[in-house]
């Protein structure tokens, strides 16, 4: 099993469980994530999420064979419906991050409420070298967390960062030793939260969340629409190609396109 969920009291544990390929995340593997948490938004038993990985790997971010071979296509594909249930899980959620945390596997902790990471954490948003963009609103709550220099930083230049400069950029709670201490600080932290009176616990959740709900939505919309399009171009083809052949990628072929990829959205126009 890949996806391993149980419930302990209030605690509804989601566990990654793919060591072999470092937790890379398959459509199947976010069907069954989507699934989890849609449950647990569901179940009044249960008071709090927690999510994580092995000791040495939160996830190594989407399958990059499935990108190839069943990419998404809509915000109905499965990594579609875990974002939208990510995103709109009205409990709190903890994570546990140790090992890679990339792509997803660090967009998704922006939807968290408190990340404890084990100071070895290798965290990394390399959607662009993938010649793919930003995902999960990560080009919205992003800017908006750590400032649009130190976002550039991470979504343009897409190197692999610490665990001290996330907790620097204010992407994790708290990090801690190597080992066990992230998930035995993030076990702590969800016993103490199913334990809070439950209404008031996801209220304050709620409050903090809905100015930017609706911001929130008409970005991952526009994300995924671009994203999209940018899976089947020839950048992203031999981006994915190299991977596998365990290569750099050569983009020198590449030619910007001669007209946007797509029209400007609503969202993107400026407010006045
Ligand atoms: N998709 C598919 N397979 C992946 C994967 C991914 N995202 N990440 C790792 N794997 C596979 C590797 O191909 C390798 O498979 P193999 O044993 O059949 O050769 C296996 O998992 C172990 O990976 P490896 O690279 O040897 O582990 P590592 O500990 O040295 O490095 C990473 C870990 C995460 C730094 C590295 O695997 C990596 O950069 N992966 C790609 C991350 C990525 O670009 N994700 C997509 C973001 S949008």
């Amino acid at each position: 099993m890949q996806i391993l969920t149980s419930r302990d009291g209030g605690v509804f544990r989601l566990q990654i469980n793919r060591p072999e390929k470092r937790n890379a995340l398959t459509n199947g593997m976010y069907d069954t994530m989507a699934s989890a948490l849609e449950k647990a938004a569901d179940d009044p038993g249960v008071r709090v999420v927690l999510i994580h990985g092995q000791l040495d790997a939160f996830s190594s971010g989407n399958d990059l064979q499935d990108f190839v071979q069943a990419p998404p296509t809509n915000e109905d594909s499965p990594v579609g419906r875990f974002i939208t249930a990510i995103s709109l899980a009205p409990k709190p959620i903890v994570a546990a991050v140790a090992g890679p945390a990339v792509g997803i596997g660090t967009s998704m902790l922006l939807h968290c409420d408190l990340v404890y990471a084990a100071e070895g954490t290798r965290f990394q948003l390399p959607f662009v070298n993938l010649a793919l963009l930003p995902e999960a609103g990560s080009s919205l709550l992003l800017p908006q967390r750590v400032g649009h220099l130190r976002a550039a930083e991470l979504l343009m230049l897409g190197e692999p960062f610490s665990a001290a400069k996330a907790l620097q950029f204010g992407l994790v709670t708290e990090v801690v030793a190597d080992g066990d201490a992230a998930l035995q600080a993030a076990e702590a932290a969800a016993t103490k939260l199913a334990a809070k009176p439950p209404t008031a616990l996801q209220l304050t959740k709620r409050l903090m969340k809905a100015p930017h709900a609706e911001r929130l939505a008409a970005q991952v919309a526009d994300e995924t629409s671009h994203f999209v399009e940018q899976l089947r171009s020839p950048e992203a083809a031999e981006a994915f190609k190299a991977f596998f052949e365990k290569r750099a990628p050569d983009f020198s072929a590449s030619a910007e396109r001669a007209s946007p990829p797509s029209k400007i959205s609503q969202s993107e126009r400026p407010h006045v």
